[in-house]
């Protein structure tokens, strides 16, 4: 418990510094279907601004499908992103389990397939209330079958994830 009255801190620079604690602090799920293709790149994209912002996340990668476990991004993402100044090639796929909704205080999944399918896996209101759609009135379509694709998705990724950060700091500078 804080003592306010012989405390030297006034109690809005606790509250100011409790908010920045937890902004700082914050932990970011990115989510798509193989996990090779669109949330590597999410990831990759997020990670970059929150590094370059100074902002402190952490941010992580999942697919609600399983077939690529352990394996490496698809080559066309890590291309694309290596275009961009981005190297997402030490990514390892992993698959969305329920304890992601403890260990992460947002995630964004990347169309409403993946909305589906992560809201099915949510054990309460207050872990479903995590989960948004990355941009919020469109979809980050699969690029798996279209090699052309990989530029427009990276372009849509990197669009949402400046709403994002635009969105939890309340900052408009992107
Ligand atoms: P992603 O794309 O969801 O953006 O990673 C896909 C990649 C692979 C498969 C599906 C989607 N697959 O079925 O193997």
């Amino acid at each position: 418990m804080v003592d306010w009255v012989s405390s030297s801190i006034h109690p809005t620079t606790h509250l100011i510094n409790s908010i920045n604690h937890l902004l700082k602090n914050m932990k970011l799920l990115m989510v798509c279907l193989g996990n090779i293709c669109r949330s590597p790149l999410a990831e990759g994209v997020m990670q970059h601004l929150s590094n370059e912002q100074h902002l402190g996340w952490t941010v992580d990668s999942v697919g609600t499908g399983g077939w690529h476990v352990g394996e490496a991004p698809d080559r066309r993402s890590i291309r694309v992103a290596r275009e961009h100044g981005i190297d997402i090639s030490r990514q390892v796929c992993r698959k969305f389990s329920q304890s992601d909704f403890n260990n992460f205080d947002h995630i964004f999944v990347m169309d409403n397939y993946n909305l589906q399918d992560v809201l099915a896996m949510a054990p309460d209101g207050q872990s479903a209330e995590k989960v948004k759609l990355l941009l919020v009135d469109k979809e980050v379509p699969d690029p798996y079958y279209d090699n052309n694709q990989f530029e427009p998705v990276f372009e849509l990724i990197e669009e949402g994830c400046k709403d994002v950060i635009r969105n939890l700091t309340g900052l408009h500078k992107n």
